[in-house]
């Protein structure tokens, strides 16, 4: 864990390359010589919202995975599922034979992804960097009904500190505590949550002093809050690794973690596969427990501490 912390912190200091595939682009924004009218960038997106690596393994899933019996089959929300892992995870659930749902940023994007993935029951959209729209699409995830697993995967990385914020932590935060509870929830993580700080000064205080590292060390803690506070739920945390998406390519093409590995464990999960995957207040990584973590995250009065801080922050107490 140490090595690849090290590797991603030593790509983030000497930025200056930018990838091949139009990462500096904020996602969402303006392509690069596609029309808007059909959608973003070519098939995929890639070089839009998308690198030529996650392309390749949509398609891989498509045409390599087949379904389960209806029987073994779940009702899954994945979070930002338009682009990276989060798309690959909804894809694979598709392709198993899940009832997916997928959530978009904004229309554009949900005429995205409905391209991309013939298929999924529905299209949720709204924007996580905005707080008023999360608390809005809290609202309408609960009118589509009870879910089985939600997949909290949506993250961004190199904007401002107020979008990491918001999109990371409190978002996840919201959705938390205002959807019903599904059986199984799942938080994106990351290894660099080990450089990161509470920050519960700047969250009780309305400050957004919050980097990716932060903001990634307080989902985490936030999973194990909710493992512990709702223990007839499943409850995990996964950290992917650092991977080939537009977000793995942010500081420039080279990503040293296998794509496949980064949202297999978020499957094997969501589906219960084997006794191993089916305990509540884990930490994961390429589907082995993870120990290389922050001394915060399994301690219930900072846990708790968070959740007060979050509450306070944002006016809703998690239940
Ligand atoms: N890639 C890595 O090396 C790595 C390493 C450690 C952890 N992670 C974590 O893994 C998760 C997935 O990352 P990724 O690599 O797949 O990133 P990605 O390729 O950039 O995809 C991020 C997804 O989140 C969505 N999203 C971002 N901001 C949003 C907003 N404001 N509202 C709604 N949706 C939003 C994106 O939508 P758009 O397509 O519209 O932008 C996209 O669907 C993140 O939580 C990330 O922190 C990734």
């Amino acid at each position: 864990m140490t090595r690849r912390t090290l590797l991603f912190s030593a790509a983030v200091l000497g930025a200056g390359t930018l990838a091949a595939c139009s990462t500096a682009q904020k996602p969402g924004g303006p392509p690069t010589g596609t029309s808007r009218a059909s959608g973003s960038g070519g098939r995929f997106g890639v070089g839009d919202y998308n690198t030529q690596e996650v392309a390749d393994e949509l398609r891989y899933i498509q045409k390599h995975v087949r379904p389960l019996a209806e029987k073994d089959t779940k009702r899954i929300l994945v979070t930002g599922s338009t682009g990276g892992l989060g798309q690959l995870t909804a894809a694979r659930l598709l392709a198993r034979g899940h009832r997916v749902v997928a959530h978009a940023r904004n229309d554009r994007r949900a005429a995205d992804v409905r391209r991309d993935l013939p298929g999924l029951e529905s299209v949720v959209t709204g924007d996580l960097a905005n707080l008023d729209e999360t608390r809005r699409l809290a609202a309408r995830v609960n009118r589509l009904g009870a879910f089985d697993v939600i997949v909290h995967n949506a993250g961004e990385y190199g904007v401002a500190n107020e979008e990491i914020l918001n999109v990371n932590s409190l978002s996840p935060y919201l959705l938390t505590s205002l959807v019903v509870p599904p059986r199984q929830s799942l938080y994106l993580t990351s290894d660099l949550h080990l450089g990161g700080d509470l920050k519960l000064g700047e969250l009780r205080g309305g400050g957004t002093d919050v980097t990716y590292d932060d903001s990634k060390l307080q989902v985490l803690t936030l999973a194990m809050a909710v493992a512990r506070r709702r223990p007839g739920l499943q409850v995990n945390a996964v950290a992917p690794g650092w991977v080939p998406t537009k977000m793995g390519f942010a500081n420039g093409p080279y990503a040293p973690d296998d794509l496949r590995a980064g949202y297999a464990t978020q499957l094997w999960l969501a589906e219960g596969t084997d006794r191993a995957s089916t305990g509540s207040g884990g930490f994961f990584f390429h589907r082995e427990p993870e120990d290389d973590v922050h001394a915060s995250v399994g301690d219930p009065r900072e846990q708790d501490a968070l959740l007060d801080a979050y509450a306070r922050r944002t006016g809703v107490t998690l239940r």
